[in-house]
């Protein structure tokens, strides 16, 4: 018992708990990621995985994306990240409703499974599917060797190391890593990248797990808000583009690990519903870095105002114009608009991380919830 005990202290490398170990792993674990495939000196993002099927990904009329919860969030962002750089047009679905549905799947589309575990039931069973109508089948999967890397026909792996904590954290932002740069090589070799852009994003990736450090300096805030906010019964996360899944996201860490209901929305979509629950009992997380839609969500942070509502906003280093709506800023480094979710994504698994641990919930493995969902 006691040596069991020993072990578990040393896996969790000094960390309380797993979770919290594999936040703090991000910077290293996205540098794992697109170790020897990126170089922005040289202008390079290069994939086996993808360069052995590379017609097939230039000739391909769309791209869907079959996947479950947090790996389907990861999949939300690469939608926009793939149409934005690439003009292909994107569909992302959740693996059970795919499957369940005769979805429309045609021999020129591209299917992408996200899977950290590559052993979800409904993932595979999508991706069989898809095999039998003749598409192409791509795995974005962290455990090598797993069901859905085999049965795939090609893939590229995250490298995020052992994930041991239920709630996913360094899976979804290696997910985001990997599906960033097949974006930026196809981008690239389309001509729907300009080559300023493409070597901009090259160097602002490689630079990345600096800034993703920097973000975990959020730590002692989020904590701080954790203390203030962790009796709320309800709670609120807004995001527009890119940041929309990362609200999700960021929604879904919260339910998972501290037992609070809480919803993502697209912020604009808050004045068709969500804004009825408004009133100052509701913490309201605001994504509102300085890259994207900053001016609007600035006015969706005055109606959440003049409601009463309690902001927590995140947002770019040195911002004036959100702390002085807010009830408290995270402030976060400045990176483009398309890989903010890497960054933005930091501080609110701390937070969720946080008020968990002070509510005394079992962080690492959360009731009802398994790792990996290997029944339908
Ligand atoms: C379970 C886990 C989630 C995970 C989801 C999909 O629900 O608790 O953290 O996002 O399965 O798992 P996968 O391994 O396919 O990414």
């Amino acid at each position: 018992q006691e040596l069991q005990m020993n072990l578990e202290q040393i896996e969790k490398g000094g960390y309380d708990h797993f979770m919290l170990k594999e936040i703090y792993e991000q910077p290293s674990v996205i540098k794992d990621t697109y170790r020897g495939r990126l170089n922005a000196n040289l202008g390079i993002v290069q994939m086996a995985g993808v360069e052995d099927n590379i017609e097939k990904f230039l000739n391909a009329k769309r791209i869907l994306i079959v996947a479950c919860g947090t790996s389907w969030h990861a999949g939300l962002v690469a939608e926009y990240i793939f149409e934005e750089f690439t003009r292909i047009p994107v569909e992302v679905e959740y693996a059970s409703e795919f499957r369940y549905r005769n979805p429309i799947i045609n021999k020129d589309d591209v299917v992408i499974a996200i899977s950290q575990s590559g052993e979800t039931a409904d993932t595979m069973a999508a991706i069989k599917l898809a095999k039998e109508n003749g598409a192409f089948v791509f795995g974005v999967c962290n455990v090598v060797g797993s069901s859905i890397s085999r049965e795939s026909h090609a893939g590229a792996y995250t490298h995020a190391g052992p994930e041991i904590g239920v709630a996913s954290t360094k899976a979804f932002t290696t997910q985001i890593t990997v599906l960033t740069m097949i974006a930026l090589r196809l981008g690239k070799a389309k001509g729907t990248l300009s080559n300023t852009d493409f070597h901009t994003y090259l160097q602002e990736l490689e630079i990345i797990p600096e800034k993703v450090k920097e973000a975990l300096e959020t730590n002692d805030r989020a904590k701080e808000i954790a203390a203030a906010f962790k009796d709320a019964p309800n709670c609120l996360y807004l995001g527009r583009g890119y940041n929309f899944p990362v609200a999700l996201e960021g929604a879904l860490k919260l339910k998972e690990i501290s037992y609070i209901h809480a919803e993502g929305y697209p912020a604009a979509e808050m004045k068709h519903g969500p804004i009825a629950l408004i009133d100052e009992h509701m913490p309201v997380i605001v994504i509102a870095p300085k890259q994207g839609h900053y001016d609007k969500i600035v006015s969706n942070i005055q109606e959440i105002k003049s409601r009463s509502g309690k902001i927590i906003a995140v947002v770019t280093k040195g911002d004036t114009q959100v702390r002085e709506l807010a009830d408290y800023v995270i402030e976060i480094p400045e990176t483009s608009d398309a890989l903010s979710p890497l960054i933005t994504t930091i501080p609110l698994q701390l937070l969720s991380y946080h008020i968990a641990v002070m509510r005394g919930c079992n962080v690492d493995q959360p009731r009802n919830l398994a790792k990996s969902v290997t029944v339908e």
